[in-house]
């Protein structure tokens, strides 16, 4: 989420013109498995408490953030994807996608408790926001990924710098340009 430090990546246009391709789109056994361990997969906001998304957040080293302004990003956020744990009734992964809903989408927050990490949570929110917006029509999907997490993008069929174009965004030392 944080842009310092991070690196625009995308999916490969070999892998997006396949609506459903196998690369992408196909989801881990472990899937039954999490469900069966009490890990229950949510498509909506409604139960999802901010405060306790936040925590996430910060447990990882994310910046705690107003959970009214949480709230308005969520508005104009789709798809998103969260996993509660059935014991604490508490968000345990989280991912959330933005975009124009018909070319493109980028995917923002992506986050697994510390607690839980390690056990394919993270894999399997990013596989289904992914086929989630495959299945949409919605295929130029980018994030922006810290250096050390490039190489859990890269199996989920991410790639930096696809055919050499560069991600830019804005800088906010400029600001006082505009
Ligand atoms: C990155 C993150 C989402 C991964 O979630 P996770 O639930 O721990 O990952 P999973 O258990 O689903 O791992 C899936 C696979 O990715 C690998 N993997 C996980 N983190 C990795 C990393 N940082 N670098 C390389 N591979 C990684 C796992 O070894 C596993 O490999 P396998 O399928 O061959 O067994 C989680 O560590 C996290 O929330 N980190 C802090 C927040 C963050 O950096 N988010 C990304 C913002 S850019």
């Amino acid at each position: 989420m944080l842009l310092h430090n991070h690196i625009p990546i995308t999916i490969p246009l070999n892998k997006r013109n396949h609506r459903r391709s196998a690369a992408v789109v196909s989801t881990t056994a472990s899937y039954e498995s999490l469900t069966s361990r009490g890990f229950t997969f949510h498509r909506t906001t409604e139960n999802l408490n901010l405060d306790h998304l936040n925590s996430v957040f910060a447990a990882v080293g994310f910046p705690r953030r107003d959970p009214e302004k949480i709230r308005v990003a969520l508005e104009h956020t789709d798809p998103v994807l969260w996993v509660e744990y059935e014991k604490t009734k508490r968000p345990v992964a989280f991912a959330r996608a933005t975009g124009d809903g018909v070319f493109n989408a980028i995917i923002w927050d992506v986050v697994v408790d510390p607690n839980f990490q390690g056990i394919g949570l993270g894999k399997a929110v990013m596989e289904r926001m992914v086929t989630e917006l495959l299945e949409k029509g919605i295929t130029n999907i980018a994030l922006y990924a810290e250096p050390r997490v490039l190489g859990f993008y890269r199996p989920l069929g991410f790639v930096a710098d696809p055919d050499g174009i560069r991600g830019m965004v804005y800088s906010r030392k400029h600001k006082n340009k505009y």
